[in-house]
């Protein structure tokens, strides 16, 4: 080795001692918002606490159910999720029509675009401490011809399933919003499928709260059609409440011509009235007993079409009536045309707030 390579190596080995002596810098990096911000549970969860824990929330409709967000009425906007929870509440339910931004034929894959709206909904969801449950809305050609498209359903449940499947536990699932049309005569295609698509869930998502409700619109009186997967502790039974739907539906543009003339339907809360509304929540409370399922009213409300204080008091009455049952619950909806909050207003609309919200 000549004096120079020699001189060469000294300052090799002088240069990884100081290199491997040197003290970690002192300014920690900690990751702007750590995500996902815990992960799911190991052990399965109590359904009960986890169905009494959505409480009092918002269905954050007319935005995801669109074929392109904005064309229902309604973008979400990040903020809306810090006033929903100083408001007091502790859940959204968002509706999403999967079907409607993936493929139509297999392997039915679902743009990384919408994934990525989605993703960023649910997060700042979270980020406020709400509660998720996640659906699948308007599957229309499902509905109308379930056998054929059944595969559909189920495929875009394994790329969900898998895409949340390091959420944490307060991201809920839900298989399909009302079951109808076909299914209605043949409930046991929405049982089975309804068992497939759990099943895919289940492969990474052991454990995640699962809701599923019954045919004809997840109507009360078909929740006796509803047979859910006995061994499976982590669902949570959900049904939807708009009855009187002569006065919830008034002037709805969807519900057909007829809905016209039902403007000017009141709801005072007459005893026969209210009578009304507590047998058919008995007649669900009693199902879930059977079953042993918790049970979640995924939607209720009264169109804007009616008038103000007829909707104060039926809303009031549905939600209190509920709570009194163990029922929590989702409003439909948060800021379009049944709308709890005035967008335009920036502000909430009264009455409907302390309905839902008793001294809010
Ligand atoms: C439907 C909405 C509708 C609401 C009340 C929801 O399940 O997706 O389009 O406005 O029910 O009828």
């Amino acid at each position: 080795m000549t004096a120079a390579s020699r001189y060469l190596w000294l300052l090799v080995l002088l240069g990884l001692f100081i290199h491997c002596s040197e003290k970690p810098t002192e300014t920690i990096v900690v990751p702007e918002e750590k995500w996902p911000f815990r992960p799911p549970s190991t052990q399965p969860l109590d359904a009960f606490v986890m169905s009494a824990a959505i409480g009092r929330g918002f269905n954050l409709g007319n935005a995801l159910e669109a074929a392109v967000e904005g064309e229902g009425g309604m973008v979400i906007q990040d903020h809306y999720f810090k006033i929903i929870a100083d408001a007091g509440f502790t859940s959204i339910r968002l509706p999403v029509t999967w079907s409607a931004h993936s493929m139509t034929v297999p392997p039915f894959y679902i743009e990384a675009a919408f994934f990525e709206r989605v993703d960023h909904v649910i997060q700042e969801a979270l980020k406020n401490g709400l509660i998720v449950i996640l659906n699948d809305h308007h599957f229309d050609e499902l509905n109308a011809d379930p056998q054929a498209y059944k595969g559909w359903l189920i495929a875009l449940w394994e790329q969900i399933a898998r895409h949340y499947k390091d959420y944490p536990d307060e991201l809920y699932f839900e298989i399909l919003n009302e079951p109808h049309g076909e299914f209605n005569t043949h409930p046991e295609w929405w049982n089975s499928l309804a068992a497939e698509a759990l099943a895919v869930i289940r492969n990474l998502n052991p454990y995640r709260m699962t809701v599923i409700g019954p045919i004809n619109w997840n109507s009360i009186n078909s929740l006796p059609t509803l047979e859910l997967p006995k061994e499976d502790q982590s669902l949570i039974a959900t049904f939807h409440f708009y009855d009187p739907f002569q006065f919830t539906h008034q002037g709805a543009e969807w519900a057909g011509e007829e809905a016209q003339s039902w403007l000017g339907t009141k709801w005072s809360g007459t005893l026969d009235q209210r009578n009304a509304v507590t047998a058919q929540l008995d007649k669900a409370v009693k199902w879930a007993e059977e079953q042993g399922r918790p049970l979640y009213l995924g939607e209720f409300g009264a169109y804007s079409k009616a008038d103000d204080n007829s909707r104060y008091v039926w809303t009031d009455f549905v939600a209190r009536s509920a709570e009194k049952r163990h029922i929590s619950w989702t409003y439909w909806e948060f800021g379009a045309g049944f709308g709890a909050y005035d967008r335009e207003a920036r502000a909430w609309r009264p009455l409907i707030l302390r309905a839902l919200m008793p001294g809010g």
